[in-house]
């Protein structure tokens, strides 16, 4: 049976793009087998790139964003899924050119969605958990893993939703020693398990030497540009990099030197087309 749900709605009339809280109904969804009613959905930059009718995000006008969703399935027509399952779905094309997770129903193929893991994380922090986690099994799965003793893990962009998350993860995880470059709110960064907050700074100054005195274990940078060119020159030898975004700058400068002399590993992180088998922890249907 249809329902009336609200949403956030971007309608393009004559070249400009009108955003509003509008009643949609899940008759006008997309046809697919899993319909579920959201419950969380992180703001995303994807999504404000939608909002105002980035062509490159979404190509076409009406459109209801939000890249990612955390919700309960309310009707399947495959049997993994059932009615009242706690669910995930974060990237494929979800928000992009599906109606995505800021309205309150989506409707998706099955081999988008995740169970939630509801026994050991909240739904609505399962959305940045699932970014984060990848972030630091990419640490974890260089071609060197990383040690405790090793020292610092050096987190950027540490107040964002990638950043927290990545901190928190990694206190549970026990490394109990690691640097946070913020741009202040030491005091969240703290409860959160960061040892230390240093100013962002520090690290987006251009710096023209090839490499830098060896601080960090291995880094998780989500700002790009020279903050990620500074972490790469300051991991110490055979440390790895995890580059998961670009609040500074798509760009980096940089040589081959940390690479080639410290063994120093770029690792990609990609949270939208990774294999659902990647998505899932073990345990997690
Ligand atoms: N690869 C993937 O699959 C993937 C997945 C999710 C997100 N991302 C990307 O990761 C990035 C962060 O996402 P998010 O959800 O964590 O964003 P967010 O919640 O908006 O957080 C952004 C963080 O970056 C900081 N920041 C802003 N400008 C900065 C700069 N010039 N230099 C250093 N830090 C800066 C912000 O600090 P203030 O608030 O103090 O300014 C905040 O701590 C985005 O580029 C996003 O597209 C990638």
């Amino acid at each position: 049976m249809a329902t009336t749900y609200k949403a956030l709605f971007i309608e393009e009339v004559d070249g400009k793009f009108t955003r509003a809280i509008v009643d949609r109904n899940t008759d006008q969804l997309p046809v697919g087998e899993v319909l579920i009613k959201v419950a969380y959905s992180a703001l995303n930059q994807k999504d404000a790139m939608s909002a105002h009718g980035n062509k490159g995000v979404t190509r076409t006008f009406p459109h209801q964003p939000g890249i990612d969703a955390a919700g309960t399935v309310v009707e399947s027509s495959v049997a993994d899924f059932k009615s009242g399952d706690e669910v995930i779905v974060t990237g494929y094309d979800l928000g992009m050119n599906t109606a995505g997770g800021l309205g309150e129903y989506i409707r998706v193929p099955a081999k988008w969605i995740v169970n939630a893991p509801m026994h050991d994380i909240k739904t609505m922090h399962a959305v940045r958990y699932r970014r984060a986690h990848r972030a630091i099994v990419h640490q974890q799965t260089g071609t060197q893993r990383l040690h405790k003793e090793q020292g610092a893990v050096l987190v950027t962009g540490a107040t964002g939703g990638v950043g927290s998350i990545a901190i928190a993860l990694l206190a549970h995880a026990g490394y109990t020693w690691w640097q946070v470059p913020a741009s202040g709110t030491s005091d969240y960064l703290k409860n959160l398990g960061a040892k230390e907050v240093i100013d962002r700074k520090t690290l987006s100054e251009e710096n023209k030497r090839p490499m830098l005195k060896e601080l960090y274990a291995a880094a998780i940078d989500v700002a790009g540009g020279n903050t990620l060119a500074n972490a790469i020159k300051s991991v110490k030898y055979s440390g790895s990099v995890a580059s998961c975004g670009l609040v500074e700058n798509p760009s980096f400068p940089g040589t081959v030197f940390p690479h080639i002399l410290r063994n120093v590993n770029l690792l990609g992180v990609d949270s939208v087309e990774i294999h659902l088998q990647i998505k899932k922890r073990p345990g997690t249907k």
